[in-house]
């Protein structure tokens, strides 16, 4: 089938490689001229693990391409995905500037009846939004809801292995349903992993997918404040809460609160969509704000440990990506603790495998980024972990206690409890925790 998918960000790109993976042949259109340069060049301008491969591989067999032409790439293809971004806008709703761009250019540029397939994340109701553009082309194109629900650090096995493919189609639309189940086929094999719904709840169930594991996050850090008030382990908490069957282990890791592209936008968009309908909802409500606190969690540890002045000390920062495994710095908690720290008249030496160019793009020079995680910590005043990134989790202590200015570690992921630090000579706080 020949397929365009338009934008070619986190979702785009991988959506594009993974679908040539499977035999399909595929355009990844951006308006971005340079990322398609690069693309074009073999250059990949995001780090997901095994993204590299993959691409190269479908490129080289002649399954994909990368095209800045988006009205072009539509004209050659039968069905257009839209991955392009919905940002938060300032008052939380979904900036759906992007989508419509793509709808209109669809509308303009289909050359035969076709599909149009919305894996970005938008509001309940934007279907309705959408199929009003695209009636104005002169062919006709159908309308799919297909949200998508890959992580980043693992995106390449949730698309060829989902959990499921949510498609919310028209109940009478058998020209649709008949490509989508097509173009699915290969991942749908060993079980039925396709939920097919009406557009509206397709588009509701990535709201709630979001909302419901940014609630358990939010709970655990609220329950691990709790924990330091009155002498609990957060770790042993969330090993007995997590073992029931009914609740399961997985989010529920207290932490510097929750980023990423995703969850902050979406649980904001989410309450925005219900009160356009007249709705508070409250535990969505809660989620936010309980995070948006816990975002500043390590910055007032830092505070109280250093009497409430931070100028002139220099903090060394672990992890600058929201998450290990991707280089995604958006709404990422370490920002938060950068910027404080910064308006503090702190400085900030950091360092993060993967992220330091995007950190770089923001920061310019009003941060040190270090080569390796112990020149970040040469001289530092006290070390933060924000990231638990795979090479963070047995450092050199003995190393770090010779360089650091003090032995002072905060670890904000929890993830050096067990070690004994405290009897090293460090200085040891965690969020919620009694080790170390
Ligand atoms: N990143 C994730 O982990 C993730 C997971 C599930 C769903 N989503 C959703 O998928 C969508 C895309 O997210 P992302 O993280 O890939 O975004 P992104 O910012 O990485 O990529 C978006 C791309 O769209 C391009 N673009 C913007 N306007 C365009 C236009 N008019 N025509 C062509 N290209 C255009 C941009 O240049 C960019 O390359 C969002 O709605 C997001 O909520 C993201």
């Amino acid at each position: 089938m020949k397929i365009c998918v338009i934008g070619t960000g986190y979702v785009g790109l991988v959506t594009s490689a993974g679908l040539a993976e499977t035999g399909h042949y595929v355009i990844g259109a951006d308006i971005d001229v340079q990322k398609i340069e690069r693309l074009k060049k073999g250059e990949i301008p995001i780090f997901e693990p095994g993204l590299k491969e993959l691409v190269e591989r479908n490129g080289a067999a002649g399954r994909l391409e990368f095209s800045s032409d988006i009205g072009g790439s539509i004209a050659r293809s039968q069905v257009i995905f839209c991955a392009v971004g919905t940002p938060m806008r300032a008052d939380g709703g979904a900036d759906l500037s992007a989508v419509d761009a793509v709808a209109e250019e669809v509308a303009r540029s289909v050359r035969g009846e076709s599909v149009f397939v919305m894996k970005s994340t938008v509001p309940v109701g934007t279907s309705i939004r959408i199929r009003r553009i695209l009636a104005s082309a002169n062919h006709r194109v159908h309308y799919v809801s297909n949200p998508e629900f890959l992580k980043e650090g693992d995106a390449i096995n949730d698309f060829m292995r989902p959990d499921r493919i949510v498609i919310g189609i028209d109940d009478n639309d058998a020209f649709a349903r008949d490509i989508m189940a097509r173009i699915y086929h290969p991942l749908n094999l060993d079980k039925n992993r396709i939920l097919w719904m009406d557009p509206a709840s397709a588009e509701l169930t990535k709201y709630v997918s979001n909302a419901m594991l940014a609630m358990r996050i939010s709970l655990m850090n609220e329950i691990a404040l709790l924990c330091e008030k009155v002498g609990a382990d957060i770790h042993h908490v969330r090993h007995g809460v997590g073992s029931d069957s009914r609740i399961g282990p997985k989010f529920l890791y207290a932490g510097p609160g929750y980023g990423g592209s995703c969850f902050p936008k979406d649980v904001a968009a989410l309450i925005h969509t219900a009160r356009d309908h007249g709705l508070e909802l409250e535990l969505a409500i809660a989620t936010e704000r309980v995070n948006q606190r816990q975002k500043g969690v390590l910055f007032r540890k830092l505070r109280a440990i250093f009497d409430g002045d931070l100028r002139g000390k220099r903090i060394a920062v672990w992890g600058i990506a929201f998450k290990p495994r991707t280089d995604d710095i958006r709404e990422s908690p370490a920002l938060t603790l950068i910027d404080a720290l910064l308006a503090d008249g702190a400085t900030v030496s950091a360092h993060d495998p993967e992220a330091h160019a995007n950190a770089r793009a923001l920061y310019g020079d009003r941060i040190e980024i270090a080569p390796d995680p112990y020149a970040a910590a040469q001289g530092a005043d006290a070390l933060v972990l924000v990231t638990e990134w795979r090479p963070y989790q047995n450092p050199d202590f003995e190393r770090l206690r010779s360089i650091m200015n003090r032995p002072i570690l905060l670890d904000g992921r929890n993830i050096w409890s067990n070690y004994g630090l405290r009897a090293l000579g460090f200085h040891y706080e965690g969020i919620g925790v009694r080790g170390s």
